[in-house]
């Protein structure tokens, strides 16, 4: 889905990196493994990466891709979809996606590696860490916090000013009225831990 939104904002699309090559994407072809990145940047130096993988969990291996190919010299700049929003006195960090549909409010912020999903909202003043996905149509209501790696499940709302632990995952539909100081998985309307 990033490469259709970098294509639409006018990027030039090199190609795509992945283990073994699945052919055209878009019309963009497979340039070959990460041990090709090296001489890509040489032949590059201009270019910057973007990561393309998804993330439906709370795992760190999508922040943890991001930093071994910055480390190699490649800058990660946070995309934003030509359809989606986001308003004043925003951070972005590295690497961060913004997809169509999505309103990114007022002085939020969103650290580096996050995935604000199609239509999903990040209301004003929230505080996400780094590899939060805020799936479709998920909305984080004015001033919650976000710890790293949580994953925030298609639909979910989380209302104004709660709180969430690093790596906690809230399951689609599921509705959280109370912070959530314990590591786990949450679902339901309000939100219960059911792992
Ligand atoms: C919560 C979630 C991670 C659980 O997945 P799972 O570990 O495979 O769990 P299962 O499907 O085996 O379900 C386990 C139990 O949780 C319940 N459950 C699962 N998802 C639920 C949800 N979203 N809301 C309420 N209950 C849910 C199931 O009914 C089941 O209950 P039971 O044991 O009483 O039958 C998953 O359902 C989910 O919501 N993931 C987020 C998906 C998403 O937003 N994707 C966006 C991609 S861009």
């Amino acid at each position: 889905m990033v490469v259709g939104v970098l294509l639409r904002l006018g990027y030039r699309v090199l190609g795509y990196m992945d283990a073994v090559r699945r052919g055209t994407i878009l019309g963009i072809g497979c340039l070959g493994t990460d041990e090709d990145l090296p001489a890509i940047l040489e032949a590059h130096p201009a270019c910057a990466a973007v990561l393309g993988l998804g993330k439906v969990n709370t795992s760190a291996a999508r922040l943890e891709l991001q930093r071994r190919v910055s480390a190699l010299g490649f800058s990660f700049p946070p995309i934003v979809a030509p359809a989606a929003l986001v308003n004043q006195e925003v951070t972005l960090g590295a690497g961060t996606v913004v997809l169509d549909g999505a309103v990114v409010n007022c002085s939020a912020s969103c650290g580096d590696g996050c995935i604000i999903n199609s239509n999903a909202t990040v209301e004003h003043d929230c505080v996400l860490g780094m590899n939060v996905h805020v799936a479709p149509g998920a909305v984080l209501n004015g001033g919650v916090l976000v710890g790293d790696h949580c994953m925030i499940g298609a639909g979910a709302v989380v209302v104004q000013y709660r709180s969430i632990a690093a790596g906690t995952l809230i399951a689609a539909g599921a509705t959280v009225i109370r912070d959530i100081d314990e590591l786990g998985i949450y679902a339901g309307c309000p939100a219960r831990r059911i792992a």
